[in-house]
């Protein structure tokens, strides 16, 4: 392998071309990234009209000591359902309560963790016919049971019109199998709805569940396309994600049915959230909206204009003055300052619907004519011909398997060098080479990033999918990161992935290969400064995704002689003892990279590939 490292020699790698792709799927939001621990928290999840669906709110208490049922009677316009427990048991008379209580409880997404010593702020909205003696409690499954509680009590009179209460509770114990439940021993009808259970320490108190918000920061992601995919789309538009009805104070979002991964989110992680969180990751914002076009149904072009305002107000909503109509509502949401949104997309996978083409002229230009700088994303592939509509980028997806991944390295090589460049915003190994995640996968997405790194003149951006799945819901296999309520762990391809991040903004070197195995091998070589120690590196990537070992001289041609320092450069392998080998709870980290200390480094290296790996170099600079 010639690397010429020369620095006068090289091109600039876009700053933006390694990123994520969050779409609310697997539950990566609801019960995943979004730290609420209560699940349809104001008890919609059947939809407005009563009787609603209260799932997984459990009643606790029978027949003869409490009826539970939904009604219409909230304070809140836009979600009218609420919880109505009539409690026919008492403390004192021929209907005495169980000594627990009765009342209901909700389990959360699969069981609430809750850690001890931490604090859980609990919220909830309350009403009451008789004065009220409520006791709110943190209950795990293991033997000690309760773990934080208060008791909420007053008069009738304090609870006749509905009362916000707020208690925070401190655990006591652990339990990552807990619920929060509701009870009470005295006799009367009491209201309940808009209840929240949020654990104090997320990310910046943002609502970030903490150690998932690291995993994705470790990646250093240079932009976060939200919130999907076929979430954006949804099966029917009536079901299709609509930024205006997750905005504004959380218990007045009506929640909505995602029809495609089939669950129900409250829109705790709304588009607010989602901008928040590009911010916090430092990554910039690039915003999918529904363009009028469904799996299923779809808006004639001549009345597609009321939801290209929607999203016209969405961009204002952003990064609209604070005293703007939308961007006083983000103002009042805590956020004065715009948030940096300098792209969107127009749909998801929807070039070919028969609307789609009209529909995207018309949102193309009203966004262009508004906004000249926002940058407009196309769904149609134009890496082998030119597009025939303006758009600033196009989004490419692929799903295969590993042969053909890998093979795809070569994909935008004959691509024009002209038109608007490649969005490959999703693309990942699937099927029985990709299990639930395989080191085979990973090889072969390793394999087509190194591609896409040399082709970076022609692709802007580059991001895997799907990011998150819940071990509780997989609806989609594999995914870059599996959690459950209290462990995660990143598969292959999420450790492939970091072999890249500070790929962006780098330079990327020219590299030759000759080799007897040049069809299994694959390597592309970057100069860049360390985020980490501001220091700079040669870094070679390698991946042989063939199955023997490869001798490799490595010449670096350019350098000044002494240049690169032996302490500090280090080798970084990602193999395993079996190409399907995956990452699992009880072994986290079985395909995962280890780094290594070089034991010389010069203008050659001769080193030895193992089979089935990803390598990578890092040669510290002078
Ligand atoms: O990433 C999973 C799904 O794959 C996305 O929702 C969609 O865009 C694609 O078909």
């Amino acid at each position: 392998l010639v690397v010429d490292a020369s620095n006068a020699i090289g091109r600039p790698i876009p700053e933006t071309l390694f990123g994520i792709f969050f779409e609310e799927i697997n539950h990566a939001g609801a019960g995943g990234l979004w730290a609420e621990l209560v699940s349809n928290r104001g008890f919609e999840a059947g939809g407005p009209n009563t009787p609603s669906n209260i799932d997984p709110w459990t009643i606790i208490g029978n027949e003869s000591s409490i009826i539970v049922e939904t009604d219409r009677t909230s304070c809140f316009d836009r979600n009218k359902v609420a919880l109505r427990l009539e409690v026919l048991c008492d403390s004192e008379g021929d209907n005495i309560c169980p000594a627990e209580g009765v009342g209901v409880y909700n389990p959360g997404f699969w069981g609430m963790n809750i850690e001890q010593g931490k604090k859980y702020k609990v919220i909830f909205y309350v009403r009451s016919t008789e004065s009220l003696n409520l006791t709110v409690s943190l209950i795990g499954q293991s033997s000690v049971g309760n773990l934080a509680s208060s008791t909420i009590t007053g008069n009738a009179a304090d609870f006749s019109n509905w009362t916000k209460k707020e208690t925070l509770l401190v655990a006591k114990a652990t339990d990552h199998n807990s619920r929060l439940q509701f009870t009470t021993t005295t006799k009367g009808v009491i209201w309940l709805d808009q209840v929240s259970a949020m654990p104090l320490d997320t990310y910046k108190g943002h609502g970030f569940r903490t150690e998932l918000f690291e995993m994705l920061s470790d990646l250093k992601p240079k932009f976060i396309r939200f919130p999907g995919g076929c979430f954006v789309e949804g099966e029917w538009l009536r079901n299709a994600f609509r930024w205006k009805a997750t905005v504004g104070p959380w218990e007045e979002r009506p929640g909505h049915f995602g029809d495609v991964w089939m669950y129900w989110t409250d829109d705790g992680l709304g588009y607010f959230e989602f901008l928040q969180l590009a911010e916090d990751l430092g990554a910039l914002p690039i915003w999918v909206f529904n363009n009028g076009v469904s799996h299923n149904d779809e808006v004639d072009t001549s009345v597609v204009l009321p939801l290209v305002q929607e999203a016209l107000d969405g961009i204002e909503f952003a990064r609209g003055d604070p005293t703007s109509k939308w961007g006083s509502l983000r103002a009042a949401m805590g956020h004065p300052e715009p948030f940096d949104l300098r792209y969107v997309a127009v749909g998801n996978e929807d070039c070919g619907k028969p609307k789609y083409q009209g529909n995207y002229l018309k949102f193309y230009h009203a966004i262009r004519s508004a906004y000249p700088d926002i940058q407009i994303i196309s769904n149609c592939d134009g890496s082998s011909r030119p597009l025939d509509h303006p758009a600033d980028m196009y989004d490419y997806h692929v799903y295969t398997n590993a042969n053909d991944m890998f093979s795809r390295a070569n994909a935008f090589d004959r691509t024009s060098r002209n038109g608007p460049k490649a969005f490959v915003s999703e693309y990942a190994v699937t099927g029985k080479d990709a299990g639930t995640g395989s080191l085979l996968a990973a090889l072969a997405e390793a394999g087509f990033l190194i591609g896409l790194e040399k082709n970076s003149d022609v692709i802007e951006m580059v991001s895997y999918a799907p990011l998150f799945v819940n071990a509780n819901d997989r609806r989609w296999n594999p995914d870059a990161i599996v959690f459950n309520s209290f462990q995660a762990y990143g598969t292959p391809s999420y450790w492939v992935q970091l072999f890249f991040s500070e790929s962006s903004g780098a330079t990327l070197l020219n590299t030759s290969l000759q080799s007897n195995s040049s069809n299994s091998v694959i390597a592309s070589a970057i100069t860049f400064q360390s985020s980490v120690d501001k220091k700079n590196y040669i870094r070679i990537k390698v991946v042989n995704f063939g199955t023997s070992a490869v001798n490799l001289k490595i010449s670096l041609e350019g350098l000044e002689p002494d240049s690169l320092q032996l302490s500090g450069s280090t080798r970084t392998v990602l193999t395993s003892g079996n190409v399907m080998d995956e990452n699992s709870f009880s072994q986290p980290r079985k395909v995962a990279p280890i780094q290594s200390r070089l034991q010389n480094v010069g203008k050659d290296l001769n080193v030895t590939i193992p089979p089935r790996s990803f390598t990578s170099f890092d040669l510290l600079k002078e």
